[in-house]
């Protein structure tokens, strides 16, 4: 007698569990249980550690580590060079790169514009629109060419005929929550179905050693949606950020076996689609007001790729009774919270009983520590309604004691500050002596920072 056994997985963590709860515990997320078929006493036989396991058809013999080629497949350019640089040359033959990003980001547009630059056949397979309008904005984007084939179907077999038929050197799916595996009864985009569809194309990827894009949507927080066991599926994550309603589009390396994850592409959306910016320091700095309390300017890094960013904070007294609000939008929220107390507890500047709203100018995402005092000086400048000096870029990492501290490459920053045309840095205490032409101001701790920005 067969007897279906379940488990309930998050679909946020992967977590199993074996009865249904409201919160994961692996994650603390809400309602991310979904239920998830695991055996079918068919196979409760096989199950037994003893029973011997088949071996694939295709299986291949071990080999010795001292014979072992060194070589993994050449990277094959994309033909976009901004995407070519985040991924260390390109696509690697076998390799499995999945993009994530928010819906309306931009991720079928820029895999519409690799498919019309790459070199050989392209099997497209568009899940979640029709060919006709896949067309229609190949058409507006000007990249229409004869050997781009457009599959729209969910279904795994579908896609396996189709590439058998245009035997692609390279395959686009948009997007993996849409496929479906027919043997898994989940809907598609459930966890189950994610993890099979998944494991089945990057199977078939590898065998043909074609090189296989996946896109999937993430959560508004940022994740993947589905489990993080598509991420340990594939060889690359790429993560495209930005606003919707900002034209930057920022396309960083989250894991990526063929290369450096430190790497950042950036992107601007135009009419004609996605175009490269060579120079993204300047685009994010255009619309800057320099004499405007709450607004300091700091060269973060991102790989090697120094970014001038303006920082902005906007304070305002909260009514009487009613918590402060804090809203963070492109910096950690807990950081924000933490330098908030450090303002209140080391520098008085107080901060308890006031809304703070900041941001980092251009929708794009800092997550390095190197912010910090730049963050720190424009909430305090928009406290004491002072602005900084329009001359004045700003990097340093803050300590829980209000000690500035080191971030890596003070000379990236310094140069990318100089070619913007700050005349002055604060930086930390231990930073090397700048390049010519830049006043380096040294300062210990926050206290000290916000008397050399006039704050105090
Ligand atoms: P799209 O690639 O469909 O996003 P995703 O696949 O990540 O959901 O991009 C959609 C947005 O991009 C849409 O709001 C219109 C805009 N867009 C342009 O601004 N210029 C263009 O040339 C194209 C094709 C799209
Ligand atoms: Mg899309």
């Amino acid at each position: 007698m067969s007897k279906v056994k379940t488990s309930h997985v998050c679909s946020e963590c992967g977590t199993h569990h074996p009865k249904w709860t409201g919160q994961c515990t692996g994650c603390g997320e809400w309602n991310t249980l979904t239920e998830e078929v695991i055996s079918t006493g068919l196979a409760a036989d096989t199950s037994s550690p003893n029973a011997p396991r088949p071996a694939s058809s295709d299986a291949r013999p071990p080999v010795a580590l001292n014979d072992t080629s060194t070589e993994t497949g050449s990277a094959r350019a994309t033909g976009i060079a901004e995407l070519d640089h985040v991924l260390s040359g390109g696509l690697v033959e076998g390799s499995v790169t999945l993009l994530g990003g928010e819906p309306g980001i931009g991720k079928s547009t820029l895999l519409l514009q690799v498919a019309h630059k790459w070199d050989g056949p392209v099997l497209y397979v568009c899940a979640e629109e029709s060919a006709q309008q896949v067309r229609q904005r190949a058409e507006r984007l000007g990249a229409i060419r004869p050997d781009v084939w457009l599959l729209a179907e969910h279904g795994l077999g579908e896609i396996a005929d189709a590439i058998d038929s245009t035997q692609p050197s390279l395959i686009v799916v948009d997007s993996i929550q849409m496929i479906s595996d027919p043997v898994v009864t989940s809907a598609p985009g459930s966890v189950a179905q994610v993890r099979a569809t998944a494991q089945f194309l990057v199977n078939l990827a590898k065998r043909r050693s074609i090189p296989l894009v996946l896109v999937g949507h993430v959560t508004k927080e940022g994740d993947l949606a589905g489990p993080r066991v598509l991420e340990h599926l594939v060889d690359t994550v790429l993560s495209f950020e930005g606003d919707r309603h900002h034209s930057l589009r920022l396309v960083r390396a989250v894991k990526h076996r063929f290369g450096s994850t430190n790497e950042l592409s950036v992107f601007e959306m135009t009419g004609d689609g996605l175009t490269g910016v060579a120079d993204p320091s300047q685009l994010l700095l255009a619309d800057r007001k320099d004499q405007i309390p709450g607004s300091a300017v700091v060269p973060t890094l991102e790989g090697r790729r120094p970014l001038i960013v303006e920082i902005q904070a906007l304070t305002s007294v909260a009514p009487p009774g009613v918590p402060a609000r804090r809203t963070a939008q492109g910096i950690d929220q807990s950081r924000l919270a933490m330098l908030l107390a450090v303002l209140a507890r080391h520098c008085g500047v107080p901060t308890s009983a006031t809304d703070v709203y900041a941001s980092a100018v251009g929708g794009v995402r800092i997550a390095e520590p190197g912010i910090d005092l730049a963050l720190s000086l424009a909430i305090a400048s928009s406290i004491v309604d002072r602005p900084l000096p329009p001359d004045l870029a700003v990097f340093g990492e803050v300590g829980l004691g209000s000690e500035v501290r080191q971030v890596a490459q003070p000379d990236r920053r310094f140069a990318e500050a100089h070619r913007l045309g700050f005349k002055r840095v604060l930086a930390p205490l231990r930073s090397p002596d700048p390049i010519d032409n830049i006043e380096l101001i040294r300062v210990s701790d926050v206290g000290e920072a916000l008397r050399a920005a006039g704050l105090t």
